[in-house]
């Protein structure tokens, strides 16, 4: 199997009451008897373990690891605690760790499990919306450092994912909300018809089949180039503000934006960096911005938060000896990517998207 067979190596079922592919799925590929791990934070232990529990078969017995909730415990510190309780619960090379939660927990638990003993097998199953319909999905994983977003991390793929909708009841919508930004975006990067259905319909109207279409069009991307060396860097449209606008405010907000509102942000202010580019057309963004809008949250974008952005964004992944490089649209549902745009347009788009927070 070449590198690259072993990077796309990674099936997703979907659950419900009468596939139970999980149950199938670890008695074929895990030796019974064999300990599974499962790495939850303290809301995913609550809701959605006794519901892995029903699922699994007889004869696995479970570890639970479990790490304290949210972003900002997306760090090296929570990691080192996962490696040391494997460690102190005997875990070894055939161990499975199954990462039951939001993308958080898919994230740090894939990297805790890709480096635990030069790699171990992992599960995603993904609880939260972003989780599902991205996160969980095309084998990145990773923790913030320095309050910078996913600056260690590997590529590794999950043996397998698997979603079960029902994970979603307990979901608060907040959270709802935010896992939608990342179905808005798959939408605006390859099937524009989608994003309108979406945007119309808004998040408590997700169904199974959409959550289904934004896995296939991120994992047709990801098995296009899995190592994001160049079309799959269309999956970060609207993450380049975005990401910057989570660091700045993890770091200086008491109640700190959660990834998809920065990235609803992000889009909005890269849709009109797009128009300054001549890709999109003035009327194109304003249908986008207002299909957008909706779902945006209205912050407070003030002079020093600006500031703070471009300095943020020269750490961004996709950066080139500080320069990012954006992945705009090009049109409705199609990407370009690799932009570099001058510091001048993207100081006037933010303070353009300053002004529609501030009037709506
Ligand atoms: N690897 C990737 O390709 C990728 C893609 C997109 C986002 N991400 C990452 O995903 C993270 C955000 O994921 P998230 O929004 O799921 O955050 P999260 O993991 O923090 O989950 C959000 C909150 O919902 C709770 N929760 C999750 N499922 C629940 C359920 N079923 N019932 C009740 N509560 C539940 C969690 O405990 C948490 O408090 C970010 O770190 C982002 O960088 C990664």
């Amino acid at each position: 199997m070449s590198q690259k067979d072993r990077l796309l190596n990674h099936p997703v079922f979907f659950e419900d009451d009468e596939n139970a592919h999980f149950a199938r799925f670890l008695d074929f590929h895990v030796k019974s008897g064999e300990t599974l791990f499962v790495l939850t934070d303290q809301n995913t232990h609550k809701h959605c373990l006794p519901v892995l529990r029903k699922k699994l078969p007889n004869g696995f017995p479970l570890k639970i690891i479990e790490v304290p909730a949210g972003e900002k415990h997306k760090t090296l510190d929570t990691c080192f605690s996962v490696w040391e309780i494997l460690t102190d619960k005997l875990a070894d090379r055939n161990t499975v760790l199954i990462n039951l939660g939001g993308g958080v927990v898919c994230d740090l638990g894939g990297f805790a499990a890709s480096v635990f003993k030069r790699g171990i097998r992992f599960i995603h199953m993904p609880t939260s919306l972003m989780a599902m319909a991205d996160a969980s999905i095309g084998g990145k994983t990773g923790i913030d450092l320095k309050g910078l977003k996913n600056m260690v991390g590997t590529f590794s793929q999950p043996m397998a994912v698997f979603i079960d909708p029902a994970f979603l009841r307990t979901l608060p919508e907040r959270e709802l909300n935010n896992g939608f930004a990342e179905m808005l975006k798959h939408g605006l990067i390859a099937e524009y018809s989608y994003f309108e259905e979406l945007a119309q319909a808004g998040p408590e109207e997700v169904t199974t089949e959409q959550i289904r279409i934004s896995v296939e069009i991120k994992s047709d991307i990801v098995m296009r180039d899995p190592l994001e060396k160049n079309i799959r860097k269309a999956l970060n449209f609207g993450h380049t503000i975005g990401h910057a606008l989570e660091s700045y405010s993890l770091l200086n907000d008491e109640k700190p934006l959660l990834h998809g509102e920065a990235v609803i942000l992000g889009m909005m202010a890269e849709t009109m960096l797009s128009e300054k580019m001549n890709f999109l057309s003035n009327e194109e963004t304003e249908e986008i911005l207002s299909g957008l809008i909706d779902f945006a949250v209205l912050y407070d974008l003030n002079n020093s938060c600006i500031e703070a952005l471009s300095e943020y964004m020269q750490y961004d992944k996709k950066s080139m000896a500080g320069i990012p490089g954006f992945s705009l649209l090009r049109r409705p549902g199609q990407v370009i990517t690799g932009v570099e745009c001058k510091a001048d347009h993207i100081q006037r788009v933010l303070q353009e998207l300053k002004e529609i927070l501030k009037n709506n």
